[in-house]
């Protein structure tokens, strides 16, 4: 996530930025700041926490006379939120500041390299590393050192820089993050979203994926990373704000569903080198200890108990370990029988779930080593945990959780492969081919996305069935109980999520003729028994809606709808099988009128019992 934004032109800028970070404080508000050209020389402002502490900082601070700089609101990765890790961050000499979204996957290399040749530095962070890159290649010629810093990192990224000696110039680059320009009369903007130049020109300009541009008061150029220039016409965007802060969406949860390839790409990037193996910084917990544990114990609430379940299959299929899973509210107020050689592992989105929060505390006190997953850098599981992975979904406005359990899922499958790794239950080779097919997800995801309609089309024929249910076994169990989840709360619709084979024990008796069963069919070891349930569900006239795997003609033969995601291994394949029962759930609920980012008696953390 981050928002940034750069200004070149006649007006005072430093107003403009502050206006333009706010419109992109839903990216980030870990810290913030603004670097802008004032009497030669390049004053950087910048604040630890949302933009109101950075108001704070500028008052009467406001550097009048620049008309050149930039502004950045951190989403915190790499190193914690304080004033040194906030961005922008400048070179050895402070005559270069840069803003950058994303990840610098080999900035450990570069940093040591940089360091070694005499650069300081003064962060924690991977996005430094590009201030010093610039600096190192500069020549006199901003946009040539910026094309040869791109050549040096990797990762996905987008970043734009300054120099004080080109005060009418800010050059840079982007892969795989958004960075638009906002092309105005004698003046330009840069910024991750439109909504940050909305207000102040709506002629933008694209920046495709692997391009360079470069702004000036004259105008804009976006270039190929040869240097030539690029045919690129500016359109006229007609959005108003609000639309524009949901980048064109009608909703924020919608947005995020379409940010999924993104949140699961970050979560892996630099976890998964192609030299080999798992990287996990935060982990904390010694190889030694984690090689030894008897047990893996995972507790969590909601869609993160849900991801939890995942890692039951993933933890006991590739670490051969013994995996129990719990809610967290329950887990707190029974007995359960831990040791030093078991790993609890606690799931939140948040951070601050009250429950899963005082499981994670008892776990402790109980000798256990406690591992925490989370989205949020800082939060109150960070500090009750032993160890930490991030996930790096990025900020998740809509209650009803989507992008941040995809990187849930992904955090676990990182964690199943870390344990595999020391304990020694999985080859070098088999992680590599794990790892390899893991990377190719996201596009997979971002194929799948592009032909949703078809799901519209599903959400069309049932909105007004008044009860849905929903099967699944093995890894299709906690995806069909997310499934549940996200209709209920996001329409209203009661539902019922059961695994499988469990069905005719009971909720079979809620069936009647055309009732909703809603059944995750993928292909896995246990599809032919899915295909039984199947059966049984279609012998009372129910209607079956199945989520398969594509290719699989057969499965029309069972079905009256069915949902097609790509193929996958067994083991990954909840990352792309819950993303049609969002999108489901998302258009059934849209279809009812009911408001899915803010559903009613919900809040987005629940930080009570
Ligand atoms: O922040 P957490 O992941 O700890 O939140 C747990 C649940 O409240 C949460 O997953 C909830 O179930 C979702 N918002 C539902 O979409």
């Amino acid at each position: 996530m981050c928002g940034i934004i750069g200004y070149v032109g006649a007006r005072p800028c430093t107003n403009l930025l502050y206006e333009g970070l706010r419109k992109l404080e839903y990216r980030g508000y870990d810290s913030a700041g603004v670097s802008v050209l004032s009497g030669g020389r390049i004053e950087v402002v910048r604040a630890v926490g949302n933009m109101d502490s950075l108001e704070r900082e500028l008052k009467g601070n406001g550097y009048s006379g620049a008309r050149l700089g930039l502004g950045h609101t951190r989403w915190a990765t790499h190193g914690r939120p304080s004033t040194e890790n906030a961005h922008p961050h400048s070179d050895c000499t402070g005559e270069i500041s840069i803003v950058l979204n994303g990840i610098i996957e080999n900035y450990v290399q570069l940093r040591e390299s940089l360091s070694a040749d005499g650069h300081e530095f003064t962060s924690e962070t991977d996005a430094e590393v590009v201030a010093h890159l610039i600096e190192k290649h500069y020549d006199g010629d901003l946009l040539e050192a910026v094309r040869l810093t791109y050549g040096d990192i990797s990762g996905h990224f987008a970043f734009c820089a300054i120099h004080s000696g080109h005060p009418e110039l800010i050059a840079g680059a982007r892969k795989e993050c958004p960075l638009l320009i906002g092309v105005g009369e004698g003046e330009a903007f840069v910024a991750s979203a439109i909504p940050a130049f909305l207000s102040e020109t709506r002629e933008v300009m694209v920046i495709g994926d692997e391009e360079l541009f470069r702004i000036t008061p004259e105008g804009a150029e976006v270039m190929d990373l040869q240097k030539n220039v690029l045919d690129r016409e500016q359109t006229r965007v007609h959005w108003d704000v609000d639309a524009a802060e949901k980048g064109g969406f009608e909703t924020f949860m919608r947005k995020e569903i379409y940010e999924q390839p993104d949140s699961l790409a970050d979560t892996i990037a630099g976890r998964l080198p192609d030299s080999g193996g798992v990287v996990l910084d935060e982990m904390l917990i010694g190889d030694d200890v984690l090689a030894d544990i008897d047990k893996v114990y995972i507790v969590a609430c909601g869609t993160s108990y849900h991801a939890g379940m995942v890692g039951r299959y993933v933890l006991e299929n590739w670490a051969n370990v013994a995996v129990e899973l719990d809610i967290a509210s329950e887990f707190r107020y029974r007995e359960p029988v831990l040791s030093p050689s078991t790993l609890v592992v606690g799931i939140s989105q948040s951070g601050e779930t009250a429950d899963t929060l005082a499981a994670m505390r008892q776990a402790r006190k109980l000798g256990a080593k406690v591992l925490a997953i989370t989205n949020i850098m800082g939060s109150q599981a960070t500090r009750d945990a032993d160890g930490i992975i991030y996930t790096r979904a990025g900020l998740e406005i809509g209650v009803a959780a989507t992008k941040s359990h995809i990187a849930q899922i992904a955090a676990i499958h990182l964690l199943a492969l870390y344990l595999a790794q020391v304990r020694g239950t999985l080859t070098a080779a088999q992680i590599g081919a794990i790892a390899a097919e893991l990377k190719e997800i996201p596009e997979l995801l971002r194929r799948y996305l592009k032909h949703e309609s078809a799901t519209h089309e599903i959400a069309k024929r049932y909105y007004q069935q008044p009860f849905f249910l929903f099967l699944g076994r093995g890894v299709g169990l906690p995806v069909c109980l997310e499934g549940a989840l996200k209709l209920k709360e996001i329409s209203y619709i009661p539902t019922e999520a059961y695994a499988a084979g469990e069905m005719k024990h009971g909720p079979i008796a809620l069936l009647d003729k055309g009732s909703p069963v809603v059944v995750v069919a993928t292909d896995g070891h246990v599809y032919d028994k899915v295909v039984s349930n199947i059966e049984e569900v279609r012998a009372r006239q129910a209607a079956v809606i199945a989520v398969a795997t594509e290719g699989n003609e057969g499965i029309a033969a069972y079905s009256d709808d069915v949902m097609f995601v790509p193929r996958t291994s067994e083991m990954l394949s909840p990352l792309i099988s819950v993303v049609p029962l969002q999108l489901l759930a998302y258009h059934i609920a849209q279809l009812k009128g009911c408001n899915v980012d803010q559903p009613r008696n919900l809040a987005k953390t629940v930080t009570v019992e």
